[in-house]
């Protein structure tokens, strides 16, 4: 199992996109079987569910799904295999929160990029499609880093 926790400051607009938008493409893949894939805040707006215009701009794009805001712990950056972050700020809260351990884990999702980025907060900027489009090639990336990585041991899952 790969276990895979998404990052942003809320965890109700990029985390939860990219959590949902990389359920879907391993489904895709047919590989959906291999991963737990979850999100989380630095400062999460606990409890909330994925902000309205988030969801509006997934639906649009065929992406189901919702998630309830929550909280990262230390723990789950022990737990997880890769934590990726939507932005510079992001990886400095993880590592505050990680009090400085497992690095080599956390990840800014752009870096399987050939452009490595922050992905501005749509939150701020209003422009969730944009956002939508970063995150959508960060994990398409970072899934082709993973299959080339784990390309034996995959479980692919034969109904697909
Ligand atoms: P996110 O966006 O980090 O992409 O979930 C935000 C959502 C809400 C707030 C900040 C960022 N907020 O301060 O309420």
């Amino acid at each position: 199992m790969i276990n895979v926790c998404f990052v942003c400051l809320g965890n109700i607009c990029r985390s939860p996109m990219g959590e949902l938008i990389l359920k879907k493409m391993t489904k895709e893949r047919g590989i959906d079987l291999s991963f737990n894939i979850t999100s989380r805040g630095t400062e999460a707006e606990e409890g909330c569910s994925v902000y309205r215009k988030a969801k509006q701009t997934l639906e649009k794009h065929g992406v189901e799904g919702d998630h309830v805001a929550r909280q990262l712990t230390r723990a789950d950056i022990i737990n997880n295999d890769y934590v990726l972050v939507m932005d510079s700020s992001n990886l400095l809260d993880v590592i505050r929160i990680s009090g400085g351990a497992f690095s080599d884990k956390v990840y800014k999702l752009t870096s399987f990029t050939n452009r490595p980025r922050d992905i501005s907060d749509p939150w701020y900027t209003g422009n969730f499609d944009r956002a939508y489009e970063d995150i959508y090639d960060g994990c398409e990336r970072f899934l082709d880093f993973i299959t080339a990585e784990y390309s034996t041991s995959l479980d692919y899952d034969k109904r697909h």
